[in-house]
């Protein structure tokens, strides 16, 4: 079947209705576009789980706090789609900012309190964004099951709150971050280091492995930070903006090691920023305190 491309939240309806019809469950991976590999893992989890595959990309306006940041965020629709061509997509759903936004929007999704650290401290307004378009997706596209990716792990928490609370009958998929060969996460904003920075960005993964060890060792919070801002001061061309542990669930920060923990963590690179976390689950917990 070809892959159909579509950019009216009507014509995505009637597709999407069809497929329904015929007995098809439907997937959904939403995207900024700019498609990477990372994105690719999560569509192949999709699409061998889905009858039907709906990619959405759309750069969300709603979601970033500086209009530069929007402006500069890469877009190349013909790579997209080829890309979603090859990896088996049924449907591309790209519409334009008037699609999304007829209007000055009066409703918006919100969950404070997950916003509140992390990330969501230092981009205010980003996860209402986020919130908002991915209930707007949600409704437009009504998929069975939705992927999103642990590299986001603010954001996955977030959207799993959000179908919780307010019943929506959708199953959110975590998918593992996936990385380049030396750690870096892939990120759409990797392209924008230099060389050098991209040499020195790999500190950021190496930061929160350092962090991670010392508390599957048995180190205690303040350590473990300790240990990753370590080696994150060998790389002076990095600012770091967070660097936190917290409860993987409330996503607020722990100051004891009592179960499962997130390490999370935000960093400029010149005038790039980037963002990676790492999950200390009790299986490694346990590993570490030798039982
Ligand atoms: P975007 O940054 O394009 O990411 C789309 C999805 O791909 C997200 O679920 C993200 O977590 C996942 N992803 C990106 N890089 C990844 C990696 N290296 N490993 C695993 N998953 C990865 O996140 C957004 O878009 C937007 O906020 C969106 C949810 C589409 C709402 O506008």
């Amino acid at each position: 079947m070809n892959m159909q491309l579509v950019k009216r939240v009507s014509e995505l309806r009637e597709a999407v209705a069809q497929a329904r019809r015929s007995g098809m469950s439907i997937g959904l991976v939403p995207t900024m576009g700019a498609l990477h590999h990372g994105h690719g893992v999560l569509m192949d989890r999709a699409r061998a789980e889905s009858g039907y595959l709906v990619v959405s990309i759309f750069v969300n306006p709603l979601q970033f706090d500086r209009k530069d940041d929007y402006e500069a965020y890469a877009r190349n629709l013909p790579a997209d789609l080829e890309f979603c061509r090859q990896r088996g997509v049924d449907l591309v759903f790209a519409p334009d900012a008037a699609e999304v936004y007829p209007q000055t929007s009066r409703v918006f999704v919100d969950a404070p309190r997950l916003a509140k650290n992390l990330c969501g401290m230092h981009r205010p307004g980003h996860f209402r964004g986020v919130a908002t378009v991915v209930t707007k997706l949600f409704n437009m596209v009504q998929p069975d099951r939705a992927y999103f990716g642990e590299k986001d792990a603010q954001q996955l928490a977030i959207i799993q709150a959000l179908v919780a609370d307010l019943n929506m009958p959708v199953a959110i998929v975590p998918v593992p971050t996936v990385r380049e060969i030396d750690g870096l996460a892939i990120s759409s904003r990797n392209t924008r280091l230099s060389p050098e920075e991209r040499r020195r960005a790999t500190a950021l993964y190496r930061a929160l492995e350092a962090a991670a060890s010392r508390i599957s060792a048995g180190a205690g919070v303040e350590e473990a930070r300790e240990a990753a801002f370590d080696v994150l001061r060998e790389q002076p061309m990095i600012r770091v903006e967070y660097l936190e542990v917290v409860d993987p669930d409330s996503l607020q920060p722990v100051d004891e090691i009592r179960g499962p923990i997130r390490i999370g963590a935000a960093v400029w690179l010149g005038e790039t920023r980037l963002i990676d976390n790492l999950l200390v689950s009790n299986q490694r917990l346990a590993i570490g305190h030798g039982s």
